[in-house]
């Protein structure tokens, strides 16, 4: 019997707050909440909505390695460190669902896509889309991605002045359009959506404050994002429609699912492909867009560090592009190293919220089933008993003698066990062959030079973009 989808979760926001007070108020009155900050406070939902980094690491520092915090009218419980993380991700992931935490909260754009779904259901549709991302299917990409990047850099001179952030949501929207669902970013279909804008309202929904996104109605940001849905979803069934009547298949990840065959033989309903298609595309470049932005604003403040890679890079390829096994292998350290500790101090999904499905115990407190819970790898890269000098950015601490020194799920910006990132190559590769390219001709100025505001939701970005000037070598 083909596998019945996940049931449905409300999207009447008032609906879901009374659902988590009630399921608060059981888990009060059984074994209650680890300390912490559980009073109802604005003042601390607004600090956490604005800067979440620092009330974890103080909360940390108080409580210890396991504490509730209440944000807005909820209590979350959060765990934090090495150890942490490995027992929510790895020892104890089946003490914990995605769906029924803050992760759902994504499903009002995402749907039932591998994000946002568990279980056995979460199981087949996973080794349905596997096989794409297999080390040779990866590989196959790179020549996908390397006109994509050329013909993006075309326009850049001395002197360019551009937002790095927009530009990388673009290029990768383009990149996974084409790469991973062959879709072509320039046919009548995309063109007209314009994908990249329409993903920046639709996310622009989890930036507003909390209570806004409560509102529904008209001109609200619920509407917005609404719309933009809407918009994407032509794009994404457009192409879905295409294939079925053309029956037209490549080496890509529609093609697969669109083929795909449950264990009694039955083939994938189109909102199913659709939501696993809006999850990719989604989790496919939201990523990618601010690791690269943060990866130029750190080696615009440390030329030292810009200059070893680009000798390295130089070296290496000669000005040529560089192959898979160039970047992939190993063959270029200080650009594994140069990612890894941006990853390390800007892990774009810096949390993993989930809910405890039964009651279980860490560091010695005890916690209740139906609560929820995260991870977080941001905070737990910034511990400063883990790392020293947390704040610098230093790629040395990736070194293969001092990386054989981290604890045990010290470092996660992939998440870990069984459901670590299964896009962890492509989006390595894509962000390593934006970085080499840019590299070859150009030297990045950050155009501003305060602090870097930085915004939290879903992902970790830059808040206003990173407008920069491009400078030739
Ligand atoms: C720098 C790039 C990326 C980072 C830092 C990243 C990070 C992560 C993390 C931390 C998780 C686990 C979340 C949790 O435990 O709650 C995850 C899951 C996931 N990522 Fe990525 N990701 C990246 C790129 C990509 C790309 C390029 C794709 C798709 C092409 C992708 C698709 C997914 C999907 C579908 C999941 C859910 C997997 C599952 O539950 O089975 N990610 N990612």
């Amino acid at each position: 019997m083909s596998l019945a989808p996940p049931v449905p979760v409300s999207q009447s926001s008032l609906r879901r707050v009374f659902a988590d007070l009630r399921s608060e108020r059981r888990a009060a009155a059984g074994v209650g909440y680890p300390p912490g900050e559980t009073g109802f406070s604005m003042g601390r939902t607004r600090r956490f909505n604005a800067r979440p980094l620092p009330v974890l690491l103080e909360c940390h520092q108080r409580f210890g390695p396991i504490f509730t915090l209440r944000i807005f009218h909820g209590n979350i419980v959060f765990l934090i460190g090495p150890e942490a993380n490995h027992y929510v991700t790895v020892s104890h992931a089946d003490h914990f669902t995605w769906r029924d935490g803050h992760m759902g909260d994504l499903i009002p754009l995402l749907g039932d896509g591998l994000l946002t779904v568990d279980g056995e259901f979460h199981r087949r549709s996973r080794k349905a889309m596997l096989p794409a991302f297999g080390k040779e299917r990866v590989a196959a990409t790179l020549t996908q991605m390397q006109p994509e990047i050329d013909a993006a850099l075309h326009g850049w001179n001395d002197g360019t002045r551009l937002d790095l952030s927009s530009f990388t949501r673009r290029l990768a929207l383009r990149i996974a359009m084409r790469a991973l669902f062959g879709l072509d970013p320039d046919g009548p279909l995309a063109r007209d959506a314009d994908a990249a804008t329409q993903f920046e309202h639709a996310l622009g929904f989890w930036a507003t404050e909390y209570v806004m996104q409560i509102l529904r109605g008209p001109r609200t940001p619920w509407a917005r994002m609404q719309e933009a849905r809407r918009r994407l979803d032509v794009i994404v069934y457009g192409e879905i429609h295409r294939r079925r009547r053309s029956g037209e298949r490549g080496p890509d990840i529609l093609s697969l699912l669109l083929d795909a065959r449950d264990e009694d033989g039955s083939a994938l309903d189109d909102r199913h492909i659709r939501d696993e298609v809006m999850t990719l595309l989604f989790a496919g470049h939201d990523t990618t867009t601010s690791t690269v932005a943060f990866l130029f604003h750190e080696l615009a403040r440390k030329r030292h560090e810009e200059r070893a890679l680009v000798d390295e890079l130089d070296a290496a390829l000669h000005h040529r592009a560089p192959t898979f096994a160039q970047l992939m292998g190993g063959a270029l350290p200080r650009l594994d190293r140069v990612l890894d500790e941006t990853l390390r101090l800007y892990p774009a999904a810096w949390i993993g919220p989930r809910q405890s499905a039964r009651p279980f115990e860490f560091a010695g407190q005890r916690v209740g089933a139906d609560v929820p819970v995260a991870y977080s790898s941001w905070a737990s890269h910034h511990l400063p008993g883990v790392w020293g000098d947390p704040e610098a950015f230093r790629p040395d601490r990736f070194a293969p003698e001092a990386r054989a020194l981290l604890p045990k799920g010290a470092y996660i910006p992939f998440g870990g066990g069984s459901r670590t990132c299964i896009g962890m190559r492509f989006g390595q590769l894509e962000i390593k062959a934006i970085t080499a390219r840019i590299l070859r001709d150009f030297t990045l100025e950050v155009a501003s030079d305060g602090p870097l505001a930085i915004r939290q939701m879903p992902t970790i970005g830059p808040r206003d973009g990173l407008p920069v000037i491009v400078r030739a070598r």
